[in-house]
């Protein structure tokens, strides 16, 4: 069977958006106008969700609404009263924690942050709380009442956002950290009652000058991951 016939036109420029894509650390202050953002999030919001249940919400801040916010964020930061984010369980696989401590050593590497530095290191994590000086951040909240099979929905929504950021030349990082001030984003943003933050996000401008700008991460090669079973080439 002659694969052409199931090529997209555009499948090329698919392909070279999904592997253009870093999570960027480091952003010019360049602004970003409001209808780039709103056209990103109206290309992802055709992304899959169970029964069409479109769960996300999204609060989009710029200016002084993103300063407001990131100010809340770096005082609960300091001031260290919540609890550390248990993003990843202790006990990982020994696969995963390599792949972890890869990337510790990548990032904190590039910054030149010893890995024993613990407040240093926390000046880092406190960067997330500024969307790493990106002109825009954005907070995805859901129903705490769903599952994680809308958690799912959340992930693929999440990573075409990135898309279609990639898609008009702006970078992204996502950010879990930010699940760490559960109550103190809900109360700031006024967050619908029952809701709950899935994580944050930077989209802006890398800026290439900063060794954080854009980090190549490894990936795993596919056979790696992918069994494949009944083929006959
Ligand atoms: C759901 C999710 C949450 C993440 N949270 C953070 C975060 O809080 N802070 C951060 O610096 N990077 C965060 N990252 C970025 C990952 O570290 C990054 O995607 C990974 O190291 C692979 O690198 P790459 O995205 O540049 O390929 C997150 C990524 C995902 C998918």
């Amino acid at each position: 069977m002659n694969n052409d016939r199931y090529t997209h036109p555009d499948a090329r420029v698919v392909d070279a958006v999904i592997r253009s894509r870093r999570a960027v650390r480091a952003f010019r202050q360049d602004a970003i106008a409001r209808d780039v953002v709103d056209q990103i999030l109206d290309v992802a919001r055709n992304a899959p969700s169970n029964a069409n249940t479109q769960p996300w919400r999204v609060d989009v801040l710029a200016g002084r609404e993103k300063a407001a916010l990131s100010e809340v964020l770096r005082r609960a930061h300091d001031e260290d009263l919540h609890p550390p984010l248990k993003y990843l369980p202790d006990l990982l696989p020994d696969t995963l924690r390599t792949r972890q401590e890869s990337f510790g050593a990548t990032y904190y590497g590039a910054l030149g942050v010893p890995k024993e530095d613990f407040q240093q290191r926390a000046r880092v994590t406190a960067r997330n709380f500024d969307f790493f000086g990106a002109p825009v951040g954005l907070i995805f909240s859901i129903d705490s009442t769903l599952t994680k099979f809308s958690w799912l929905d959340y992930g693929i929504f999440l990573q075409t956002v990135m898309m279609a950021a990639r898609a008009v030349g702006l970078d992204t990082c996502p950010q879990v950290s930010f699940a760490r001030f559960q109550n103190v984003i809900a109360e700031h943003l006024e967050l619908p009652s029952g809701f709950e933050v899935v994580c944050g996000m930077s989209l802006g401008l890398s800026d290439c000058d900063s060794p954080v700008g854009s980090l190549e991460m490894k990936r795993e090669p596919v056979q790696n991951f992918a069994r494949f079973r009944g083929f006959e080439s």
